[in-house]
């Protein structure tokens, strides 16, 4: 029989289920850059009012609404705060120094979470040598740290250094679904404290594809020419609008599912001895650190040979990503071949 492959790489390698599919088909559509596509503009309103936010522009990628956030806060000669494993720096090609002019100060987060007083203490004062401290930018949840999330009251002492030094603060949200409900946050408290925030539909959520950004109107109407600049004016792009809609009706609940299956693969990784360290599990990322004993090499042959897939992170390391597309039987056939070896 041949089982379908447990692909742990990411959550981005989720197909549509037939019931979105359905709902893409059915998707009434139009130009969307003349404004017209009613299914773009029913996500992003809909987008915006789980978070409290005005607006919001969907985009092809995550990459692309970071990038145009920060392009829209920020000149060249500023810079952006941001934590050194962070996706905007690391992730996304240098696109901070190639749209924005900017520079980057890089913190040490503790599993990608910064504190306020990091934060505040990385704002430059008023010299011609220095760049002019424009934006603090935050992950959440963070991927590099193994899908942690911060406390509310964290990201509201964040907020206050923001709001006291007159700074935008903006989230990278890619998984921030994943937050809200492993902490049983409310995304309209996001809304209050970030000026800015990118909501990635295609990983947890299953959409095939699509990102939005959202805040305030006027924000989000210089963002417009920004994603137009960068070759992201889409037509009738709410047949993938009606895809993210789909999502956020039906996939954000169900998120819970992916982070019990999160800590049942940390809890059996931490059980074999070649494995030597575990990342906390908070969410549906899970990193881990094999013994030099074991090349991460043979590791990844051993499961690839079993149909399962999984990610390098690094030396020794390995990521597994639980999503809409592994179900427990997956999971026991990776518990399986994890006890073979
Ligand atoms: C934290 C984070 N931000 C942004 C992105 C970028 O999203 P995209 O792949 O849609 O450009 C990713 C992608 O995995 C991510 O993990």
């Amino acid at each position: 029989m041949n089982l379908p492959a447990a692909d742990l790489r990411s959550d981005t390698v989720t197909r549509p289920t037939p019931a979105m599919l359905a709902a893409m088909f059915q998707a009434p559509v139009g130009d969307d850059v003349y404004g017209e596509d009613p299914t773009v503009r029913a996500l992003e309103a809909e987008t915006a009012a789980r978070f409290g936010l005005e607006a919001g522009l969907f985009c092809p990628s995550g990459t692309m609404t970071n990038q145009i956030a920060i392009k829209a806060h920020t000149e060249p000669m500023s810079e952006v705060i941001c934590e050194q494993t962070s996706h905007i720096y690391l992730w996304e090609v240098g696109g901070i120094a190639f749209h924005s002019g900017a520079s980057v100060a890089l913190l040490p987060g503790d599993r990608g979470r910064l504190t306020a007083a990091q934060v505040e203490a990385a704002i430059r004062p008023e010299n011609v040598h220095y760049p002019i401290t424009r934006l603090i930018s935050l992950e959440n949840t963070h991927n590099r740290g193994g899908g942690s999330c911060y406390a509310l009251p964290e990201l509201e002492a964040l907020a206050d250094v923001a709001r006291r030094h007159h700074l935008p603060l903006h989230l990278d949200g890619a998984r921030v679904f994943n937050a809200l409900v492993a902490t049983g946050q409310d995304g309209r408290e996001y809304g209050r404290l970030f000026d800015t925030i990118s909501v990635c539909l295609s990983k947890g959520l299953g959409a095939p594809v699509g990102s939005v950004l959202l805040g305030s109107k006027a924000f989000i109407e210089k963002c417009k020419r920004i994603r137009k600049v960068m070759g992201g004016g889409m037509r009738q792009a709410g047949y993938l609008a009606a895809a993210g809609l789909y999502a956020l009706e039906h996939h954000v609940a169900r998120l819970a599912d992916d982070h019990r299956r999160a800590q049942q693969l940390a809890d059996a990784l931490a059980a074999r001895p070649y494995v030597t360290e575990v990342l906390p599990v908070e969410t549906n990322l899970v990193i881990f650190r094999l013994a030099d004993t074991m090349p991460a090499e043979q590791f990844l042959a051993h499961l690839e040979q079993r149909g399962i897939r999984a990610s390098s992170f690094g030396p020794q390391f390995i990521r597994f990503v639980t999503h809409l597309d592994i179900d427990d039987a997956m999971l026991a056939r990776v518990e399986a071949a994890l006890a073979e070896l």
